[in-house]
């Protein structure tokens, strides 16, 4: 991890598109800045058509200006390549350099994010764009940091793709008679009898082949990782001593393995846009934080963006909630970011993104958003000065892979309604509600500092994770594994003898056949079951419940000095929690809310933290206590409020309230 030049304490600020705006503008918005206590914006992102107006003519006086007003005021720049957006001259001059659907249409310049990472034009530009920038400002003291491109996740299936996909496949499998094993293209008369009849899975007839997909995504993701090192390199060459970073975006529709990409970053940093209302969207805060709070390895990493008001959700736009921005910020602070950014500083007035919200919204600085954007930065600053600190405390991990969503996401599975995301989210939301707080690992990672993992829907798993798994059990672990896991490897082929053939035996169970189900059933200890249902047959394992006609639906096995569970269908939440807490993956927390402390009329522990309440730890003492509700609630804890200095013996959460302590321990 390397850390913004110059920038102390916590980062603030966000996206600062001043091209938009007369040269006046500019000094409101540095004084608002000051009044806000933003000390890093992010400049340039989409300004490539104003640094370069014409093919090797260059304008960087506007830039120049607004890099000297921004150091004259306090705040650093991180700055960007424009490369997510050429300008028009560029697609006009290299019209091969423009993406290509899967449907064979050529894209044309009027949006953004038009560009083909593989084609030699759009390289070669990227990189002497970075270069020129790279050298005009390589001694500016207001550069902080190098913000490489904007939210990576555009595909090409264009002749470039198609060249670049080739050789990425000899280089992965070597001959041709490999590759089709892999892809097993001896059925529908798939053979291929020369590399060059490969192409990107453009548009078919019928079901494309599930590999052929799934190589796609894995060679998109590692093809733009190479136009951001190709960028980085640069650089890193010409200022050694400034970190880069790029901003992750996540998505269904986005074809890159975070995994591997946080290994090639300074910074780990993320974008966060929380499509639900309510506690749905501080869960989804608290998901987002978590994953990228993993992929950095548990180091600090930053938000980069989040919206500071209106969110654009399914055709309607959704108001935050007085009070949602600041605990939305807070819960990424509470779960490793060293920061809190926004998109953007300033509400555009045009321009295809006029309604999204800004820090200063179209009503100006006099408004509810831009006070309590400021309110936000007062109480960033308190906490940057006492050092936020220590690792975050997770001590259950929930297996997070991109080859097994992507592979998941394949068309011709037996049910449409199995979901990669559903049930990664499931786990981690009903763990969210439960005041646990997990990490996510790959399924390759040492899981050895974990006492349980979660392994939702891992359809697709290779031969070494299988082994990874099962050790883990063996030492003493416990997992809780659901239905459709250990079913493929890591060619999206079936694993023959019997489901999850990579799992069975420490799993102590052998699925016959998989039953997706029309309509709910009820297990027999009252358990709603949904979607799906397994024939699963007890090799070791015991039933710990069961469906209509007797067989077992979750069954639990002791392997070595651990314990596997095995849920073959999608519960409700209260089921699955029932699962995790009577796997003891859920166990009395030391926090309670007051008047909590009852076991429940079932005997189990009562929830310790009311749902809503986040709580997170680290383990230097801080604590985070965060009221997602509309309750007042007591948590009973003590320490020193660090945002006040008090002594506090319980913390009093207003509705909506949030604490930061040094915690007695
Ligand atoms: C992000 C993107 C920003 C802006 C924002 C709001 O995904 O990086 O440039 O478009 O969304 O829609």
């Amino acid at each position: 991890m390397r850390w913004p030049r110059g920038v102390e304490g916590l980062c603030y600020g966000g996206d600062y598109n001043p091209e938009q705006w007369p040269e006046d503008v500019w000094k409101e918005d540095v004084a608002l800045m000051r009044r806000a206590g933003v000390n890093l914006v992010t400049v340039g992102v989409f300004s490539w058509s104003r640094i370069e107006p014409e093919e090797g003519r260059h304008d960087f006086g506007w830039l120049d200006r607004v890099l000297d007003l921004l150091e004259a005021n306090g705040v650093k720049a991180n700055l960007a390549t424009p490369t997510a957006s050429p300008p028009p001259w560029f697609g006009l001059a290299h019209p091969d350099a423009l993406n290509m659907t899967a449907e064979g249409v050529r894209l044309t310049h009027g949006s953004r994010d038009t560009y083909c990472v593989s084609a030699p034009p759009y390289q070669e530009a990227s990189r002497r764009i970075a270069a020129t920038l790279a050298e005009r400002y390589r001694d500016h003291p207001a550069l902080a940091m190098w913000h490489v491109h904007n939210e990576y996740g555009t595909a090409c299936h264009c002749d470039h793709a198609a060249h670049a996909f080739r050789a990425w496949l000899r280089e992965k499998y070597g001959t041709l008679d490999a590759l089709g094993d892999a892809w097993t293209t001896s059925f529908w008369s798939q053979r291929y009898s020369a590399w060059e009849q490969i192409t990107p899975p453009r548009a078919t007839q019928y079901l494309p082949n599930p590999t052929h997909v799934l190589d796609f995504r894995r060679f998109v993701s590692d093809e733009m990782l190479a136009h951001f090192r190709r960028q980085r390199d640069v650089l890193r060459e010409l200022t050694p001593d400034v970190p880069i970073t790029t901003n992750f975006v996540f998505g269904g529709w986005v074809p890159v393995d975070h995994w591997k990409w946080a290994r090639e970053v300074d910074l780990v940093a993320i974008d966060d846009y929380p499509a639900e209302p309510g506690l749905a969207a501080a869960e989804h805060t608290a998901f987002a934080a978590d994953l990228a709070r993993s992929w950095a390895g548990g180091a600090p990493w930053l938000l980069m963006e989040q919206a500071p008001g209106v969110i654009y959700t399914n055709g309607r736009m959704t108001a935050k909630e007085p009070g949602e921005t600041a605990r939305h910020s807070l819960s990424h602070i509470a779960r490793g970011s060293r920061g809190v950014m926004f998109f953007q500083w300033r509400a555009s007035r045009g321009g295809a993104e006029l309604w999204h919200a800004g820090m200063v919204p179209h009503a100006g600085p006099d408004s509810r958003i831009f006070r309590e954007i400021a309110e936000l930065g007062e109480v960033l600053d308190r906490l940057g000065g006492t050092g936020v600190s220590g690792a975050v405390e997770a001590d259950v991990a929930v297996l997070w892979d991109y080859d097994a969503w992507w592979a998941l996401q394949s068309r011709g599975l037996p049910s449409a309604e199995l979901d990669y995301l559903d049930a990664v989210r499931q786990a981690h939301r009903v763990a969210w509600l439960r005041g646990l707080t997990v990490d996510f690992a790959h399924p390759s990672h040492d899981l050895s500092r974990y006492r349980a993992v979660l392994v939702p829907s891992l359809y697709l798993v290779s031969d070494a994770a299988a082994a990874n798994l099962r050790g883990f059990v063996e030492r003493g672990g416990t997992v809780v594994v659901s239905f459709f896991s250990g079913v493929a490897d890591e060619h999206a082929r079936v694993r023959l003898g019997g489901h999850p053939a990579a799992f069975r035996d420490f799993l102590g169970i052998r699925v016959e056949e998989f039953l997706p189900l029309a309509e709910a059933v009820r297990l027999s200890d009252g358990r709603h079951a949904t979607i799906w249902s397994e024939h699963v047959h007890l090799e070791g394992a015991e039933a710990v419940s069961a469906y209509p006609d007797g067989r077992p639906a979750i069954t639990r096995n002791s392997f070595g000095a651990g314990s596997a569970w095995y849920v073959s269908t999608r519960l409700g939440d209260e089921g699955y929690a029932r699962v995790l807490a009577d796997a003891q993956v859920l166990t009395e927390r030391r926090v309670l809310t007051a008047g909590s402390r009852r076991p429940s009329a079932s005997g189990r522990p009562a929830p310790a933290v009311a749902p809503g309440v986040e709580i997170v730890r680290r383990d230097s003492g801080m604590l985070f206590a965060i009221n997602h509700t509309s309750e007042r609630h007591l948590v009973p804890i003590q320490g020193v409020d660090l945002l006040t200095g008090a002594r506090l013996d319980g913390v009093d959460l207003p509705p909506g309230g949030f604490a930061v302590l040094r915690e007695d321990r």
